[in-house]
């Protein structure tokens, strides 16, 4: 299996970049994952460099991740804490990790990297395979920018600062969003595009359905701010029902 689009080149600087890993980012999606588990198993997919899956374990949950880059779970094992981290490698749409988890996440718009609606309610029908009844599916992924093209555009700078422009192209009939990235570091630049599937909350709310969950909450921010009208993402927290528990999503 190849490391996708994160290979040896992302993996050596992913975590340098503190909007991510400053730990007043980290803290309150820990918070917020914490106590959903009520301190027993978790499984992040899209695992990673164990950014939040690490700082998770430090709060007494067994944390377990999926991920299918080698190069990004390379990070993650030589780091203090790393080893508590029981990785398996594959794709979080169809691979299945031992056990049965109170919690499963998946965060930093990383099901945007299954490209397709089918992969993604895949995606959903996994999380909901390794929940016990009354566990939770958490995800956290952007509103998609499309308000905020003019009739006619399909791409949008979301970055422009000295060392990193972004650019995401949209195609609209597909829901295909192609970001672009030109990152200036260590006195050279480096361009690559990624490959990704917006996706509203409603339509995520319709894969949870077919995955036997339904919408716990939904905020704003790891903070539980309201989504509003000017939210850039949110966080949906969608459960798998006790057996003999019919009450639909709207009850
Ligand atoms: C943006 S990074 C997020 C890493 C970590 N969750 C974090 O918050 O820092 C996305 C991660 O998901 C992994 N990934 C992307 N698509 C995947 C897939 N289909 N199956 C397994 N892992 C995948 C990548 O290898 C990468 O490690």
């Amino acid at each position: 299996m190849s490391d996708g689009y994160f290979g040896e080149e992302v993996a050596s600087t992913y975590d340098d970049d503190p909007r991510m890993s400053a730990p007043e980012v980290v803290e309150p999606v820990v918070d917020f994952l914490a106590d959903l588990t009520g301190g027993e198993r978790a499984l992040e997919f899209g695992v990673g460099t164990g950014r939040i899956a690490i700082p998770l374990s430090n709060r007494g949950i067994a944390v377990a991740g999926i991920d299918l880059s080698r190069a990004m779970v390379s990070r993650l094992s030589i780091k203090p804490g790393g080893e508590r981290i029981a990785v398996t490698i594959g794709d979080f749409a169809t691979t299945r990790a031992d056990g049965e988890f109170d919690l499963v996440y998946l965060v930093y718009n990383t099901i945007m990297n299954l490209t397709t609606q089918s992969k993604q309610v895949d995606c959903f029908r996994n999380a909901s395979a390794h929940l016990r009844p009354g566990g939770c599916f958490v995800v956290e992924v952007m509103i998609p920018r499309i308000r905020r093209l003019s009739p006619g555009e399909n791409r949008h700078v979301f970055e422009l600062s000295e060392s990193h422009w972004g650019i995401d192209e949209y195609e609209v009939p597909t829901q295909r969003v192609t970001s672009h990235h030109l990152v200036t570091a260590d006195g050279g630049t480096r361009r690559y595009s990624m490959p990704c599937r917006y996706v509203w909350p409603a339509e995520l709310d319709l894969m949870a359905q077919l995955a036997g969950m339904r919408l716990r909450e939904r905020w704003g921010s790891w903070h539980r701010d309201p989504l509003t009208e000017e939210s850039d993402f949110h966080v949906s927290v969608w459960e798998r029902p006790h057996e003999g528990d019919q009450r639909s999503p709207d009850e």
